[in-house]
């Protein structure tokens, strides 16, 4: 899906940002560089970058403030993403559409670059000068806590380990929640931190992010298997062939497509909350209208 909501959010800044904050990597390996710029580059929704530079604006922050926490998020997501399609992880020769970084390069580099963005993020967080070190600590340690052996990775690990077997609802549920919801919950953290959102709104905001998190594997899995390799820029059917559990496997297409609109209800209703509550009046309650719009991006209705 194309960006529909640059009018309101600077995207088309964000995503020259994004890639120029890259090149201070060019002298030390050019092919490092090169395979970090073509992983960030090929493509993709920058769907956690939205949603984290949309909180900052509800927050009435000054939105370049929060382009190094969203580029450091975007930069750890698609180092999650070389990492989960290499070999070893869930042998993806494609993703949106073209070959993967391993594909393209080859596994060592992939390996590299997906170790360089990791890291690179934590620099950029704490290299911020234009806001306070505390805030950094805190954005580079929730960030760590997200993506770490408690979050993404721990729920990577799950998602292998779970291969083949059958799990309860209850288990694939705390799986999505780290591997994917983590890092879209931090999204919404760090721009109520910049933005210093007040705590009732805050609380709200993180809860619709974890709705959202849940939703958003829910309707990746959905792809899976109702859309053809072309449509998805990946190869289709994975999933059944390496044996995951998903909520189609689990529930069918049918309910699984219910339980994504129950996760989407939930975080409508965080959204409404904040407008009915006494923090609407200290915000910018406009850009609610924009989350709520981001929750097209995992709706069915138009063929997923
Ligand atoms: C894909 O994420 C993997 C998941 C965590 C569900 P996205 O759908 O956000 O991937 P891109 O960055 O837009 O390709
Ligand atoms: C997405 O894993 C989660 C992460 C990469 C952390 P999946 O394996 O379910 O996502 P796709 O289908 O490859 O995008
Ligand atoms: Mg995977
Ligand atoms: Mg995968």
């Amino acid at each position: 899906m194309s960006n529909n909501y640059e009018p309101t959010l600077p995207m088309d800044v964000f995503e020259r940002y994004l890639t120029e904050a890259l090149q201070i990597y060019a002298p030390a390996s050019p092919t490092l560089r090169n395979a970090m710029e073509y992983s960030v580059s090929t493509g993709g929704k920058r769907f956690r970058p939205m949603l984290l530079l949309t909180t900052a604006l509800f927050g009435k922050g000054n939105v370049e403030d929060a382009f190094p926490a969203a580029a450091a998020l975007e930069w750890i997501h698609t180092y999650s993403l070389i990492h989960d399609d290499l070999p070893a992880m869930d042998d993806d020769d494609f993703r949106r559409g073209k070959p993967t970084t391993h594909k393209q390069f080859n596994e060592a580099v992939a390996i590299l670059a997906g170790d360089a963005l990791l890291t690179a993020a934590f620099t950029m967080i704490l290299n911020q000068e234009s806001i306070s070190y505390e805030k950094r600590v805190l954005l580079a340690k929730a960030l760590g806590e997200a993506a770490g052996p408690n979050g993404m990775v721990a729920g990577q690990m799950n998602d292998i380990e779970g291969e083949e077997k059958e799990l309860s609802l209850e288990q694939l549920a705390a799986i999505h929640q780290k591997k994917t919801g983590e890092l879209i919950e931090y999204a919404l953290y760090a721009g109520c931190l910049l933005a210093d959102v007040p705590v009732n709104a805050t609380t709200s905001l993180r809860s619709y992010g974890k709705h959202l998190g849940l939703a958003y594997q829910i309707h990746n899995d959905l792809k899976d298997v109702l859309l053809d390799t072309d449509d998805s820029g990946k190869e289709a059917g994975r999933d059944q062939v390496l044996g995951k559990n998903t909520y189609p496997s689990l529930l069918g297409v049918s309910g699984a497509a219910e339980r994504l609109e129950t996760e989407i209800q939930a975080a409508e209703n965080e959204l409404e909350k904040i407008r009915l509550g006494a923090d609407a009046a200290v915000v910018n309650v406009e850009y609610l209208d924009v989350l709520h719009q981001l929750l097209e991006y995992v709706k069915i209705d138009s063929g997923v």
